[in-house]
């Protein structure tokens, strides 16, 4: 077994977790002094979003050192003994790597924008202008307008897939292949457990830059989001070499013992699967079509079912994150939407792979509400009439009071102004039934069942109606009598809240754990109140 199998993931989105020095911005020691919160809440493993030197165009997926810390989040000292206190709690961490592009503020790009010549030039991608004197394709950036930009001085573009502010690297180009190599092996050596992988897909573009096919035409007023999802990303994302690169990372990662884990935002399962199936390269990739299902049993079964049969046990399976809206809002919002963001985070607990939580889940958190005026990220700063990413960014809620225990002075974005006292860690600690315990009681009996920690095998109990059931064993071997779990999830409606559904079990067994009051197991028959998950621990 690797230290990740059977692991349960959490986010920290860097700015908005814990402010220790009161510039109203999240930072390590901050992070450091929370570890024992998460040990505590029984995650095992721990991602940090970037904190590498950045001028923050896009909150520090724009990174201008790949080796230094930006000293508002601390210094690389801070790093590392992060690292060592989350060792010695029993937890893993692992950091962001944004390889795709760096800050156009990086000292290659710097050089390589200075000439043709320079020597970094072709460390990123140039290209003359189109006969017309536009862009030389047709690609977009993921936060609207074209993904090319004119460099005056030298009279060619540069290609960015994100912001300008983020000129993508030349993975053609061995320099750069050795530079990451030297990146990742410096950080390992460091001691970080692993890395997630920003835009993990996207590093290789087609050699003859040629236009992406056109879906369906938008107007002008479609969102970034919209606008790029209007292409068929043929061209410019998800080519064959880009497995290549990790292979080679692979060979870096097992000399250190560390993970990695891509953030490859394929939705179609087929092209997501190539990115671990032969298990040479990324050991982890995210499943983000968990993040785009509605609450809707079949929608919910068919994606899972795909993602289960293509490589179930090498995926992580993320509730939220810091780019999409959160499960409780995505779910219908407030207690109904909470309930519901639980018993779907159960069910992913009961799959096979590493299950991520996004920090302020465990609380039940909805988005924050804010004013159109507070606005920081570069998606709504950029595109009037965009929501952007900020609702899911606010900070944490530690305690009641003014800066709910993130920070002394005043926090970089608004807590949101739906955010109540009740919500906080403080609140809901030791609150029978509260979120928090909640969770914290879903991950002590995860740990707890050997068949969802460590093993490999699932089956559909039930292919039809309104719970979805999965029959989980544990890995054969050591134990002459395997304990088998079910885990079952009843997705309700809207109409039919108060619906209860019952499940005929292969033998009789004993609840494990419930996500919400009222379920019930009586011989082989389990009663499941609508928006409820339950693992059953089944008799030998
Ligand atoms: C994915 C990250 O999660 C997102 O926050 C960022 O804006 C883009 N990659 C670009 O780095």
């Amino acid at each position: 077994m690797t230290w990740w199998q059977g692991a349960v993931g959490y986010e920290i989105y860097v700015r908005s977790f814990a402010d220790s020095d009161g510039d109203g911005v999240g930072d390590l020691p901050g992070i450091r002094q929370r570890l024992p919160y998460l040990a505590d809440l029984g995650v095992d493993l721990v991602w940090i979003t970037p904190f590498y030197p950045s001028p923050q165009a896009d909150h520090g997926y724009d990174v201008s050192d790949y080796l230094g810390v930006e000293p508002t989040y601390g210094s690389v000292d801070d790093a590392v003994a992060l690292i060592d206190r989350a060792h010695e709690l029993g937890l893993k961490v692992i950091f962001d790597l944004v390889p795709n592009h760096s800050s156009s503020e990086h000292p290659w790009f710097r050089d390589a924008r200075s000439s043709r010549d320079a020597t970094h030039r072709d460390w990123y991608v140039w290209r003359d202008p189109a006969p017309d004197g536009g862009p030389p394709n047709n690609w977009v950036s993921n936060f609207g307008g074209p993904a090319w930009t004119y460099d005056e001085a030298s009279g060619q573009y540069w290609m960015h897939l994100f912001l300008p502010e983020q000129p993508d690297l030349n993975w053609a180009n061995e320099d750069v292949r050795a530079a990451f190599v030297d990146v990742i092996d410096t950080w390992f050596t460091r001691g970080v457990d692993g890395i997630r992988i920003d835009v993990a897909h996207a590093l290789v573009k087609d050699e003859q830059f040629r236009d992406n096919p056109v879906l369906r035409e938008v107007g002008p007023d479609a969102s970034p989001r919209e606008r790029f999802r209007s292409f068929d990303h043929r061209f410019d994302q998800d080519q064959e070499g880009v497995l290549d690169i990790y292979r080679e990372w692979n060979q870096v990662a097992s000399k250190h013992d560390a993970m990695l884990l891509g953030e490859v935002y394929l939705l179609e399962t087929d092209r997501l699967r190539r990115y671990v199936e032969r298990r040479d390269g990324l050991h982890l990739a995210f499943a983000f079509a968990t993040l785009h299902t509605a609450w809707d049993v079949e929608e919910i079964r068919t994606t899972l079912g795909g993602l289960l049969e293509a490589a179930g046990e090498n995926f992580a399976w993320p509730l939220g994150s810091h780019d999409d809206p959160r499960a409780a809002t995505r779910f219908g919002g407030g207690e109904l939407g909470a309930r519901r963001a639980r018993a779907y985070l159960t069910l992913l607990c009961g799959l096979p792979g590493v299950p991520f939580l996004y920090q302020g889940d465990e609380l039940g958190l909805d988005d924050g509400e804010l004013a159109d005026d507070s606005a920081q990220d570069p998606i709504a700063v950029r595109n009037p009439g965009a929501k952007g990413r900020d609702p899911v960014r606010t900070p944490m809620l530690w305690e009641p009071g003014e800066g709910f225990g993130f920070t002394n002075g005043a926090p970089w974005l608004p807590f949101g102004d739906n955010r109540r006292p009740e919500h906080t860690v403080a609140a809901q600690t030791g609150r029978a039934g509260s979120p928090l315990e909640r969770t914290r009681e879903l991950l002590r009996a995860r740990r707890a069942l050997p068949a969802l920690r460590d093993g490999s095998t699932w089956s559909w109990l039930t292919d039809a109606g309104p719970v979805l059931a999965l029959l989980r064993s544990e890995r054969r071997g050591e134990a002459d009598e395997p304990a088998d779990i079910v885990v079952a999830l009843h997705v309700g409606s809207d109409a039919a809240s108060d619906a209860v559904a019952e499940l005929t079990l292969p033998r009789s067994g004993r609840l494990a754990y419930a996500s919400a009051d009222g379920a019930t197991v009586s011989g082989a028959t389990l009663r499941l109140p609508a928006d409820t998950a339950v693992f059953v621990e089944l008799a030998p």
